[in-house]
């Protein structure tokens, strides 16, 4: 039987990282996939290790019904790009330090999150990033949940077919 693991990975591992972890695991439960996707995240620097994500991010993540509390800060190693099979990051800046610390021969295991957005999705045409809420208001938190929960539907479906393989 295939499993798929992946790893989110945003900057502080307290916001957006979290939050996309949190959101694919409800769809993958649902899915009744959770023994075939491992789920994970990180973050790609170190100021918040050991910590509960963001309370902005739990908070605006509970009202959606999903529990983001029992999560806690790590920062990507580089044994991380041995150990999952998609590393996916939320922006440019977070590619950039994951290509810094990967293997070569792991490159392409290293993906944005927004590309996973199906075309039919206008919303978000044309969104590379998703949206650091960490220096802003409670509405950039609302934001990053409506980005993860169109993408990672995306992303869900795009890996159906490496389970059947
Ligand atoms: P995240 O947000 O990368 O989505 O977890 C941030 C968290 C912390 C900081 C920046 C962004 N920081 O500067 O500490």
């Amino acid at each position: 039987m295939n499993t798929v693991s992946v790893c989110f990975v945003c900057l502080g591992n307290i916001c957006r990282s979290p939050t996309a972890e949190g959101v694919m695991r409800r769809l993958v439960d649902e899915a009744k996939l959770a023994d075939r996707i491992l789920l994970d995240s990180a973050g790609t620097g170190d100021w918040h290790i050991g910590a509960a994500p963001d309370e902005r991010a739990r908070d605006a993540a509970r009202q959606r019904g999903y529990a983001l509390d029992a999560l806690r800060g790590r920062q990507i190693t580089v044994a991380d790009f041995e150990r999952f099979d998609l590393l996916i990051a939320m922006d440019d800046r977070n590619v950039a330090a994951l290509r810094q610390l990967c293997p070569p021969a792991q490159r392409d295991k290293i993906r944005l999150l927004m590309e996973f957005v199906p075309e039919s999705d206008g919303r978000w045409s044309g969104a590379r990033e998703v949206v650091d809420p960490y220096f802003g208001g409670a509405e950039g938190f609302e934001l990053v949940l409506d980005q993860c929960e169109a993408a990672c539907r995306g992303l869900l479906a795009a890996l159906r077919p490496q389970l059947l393989a």
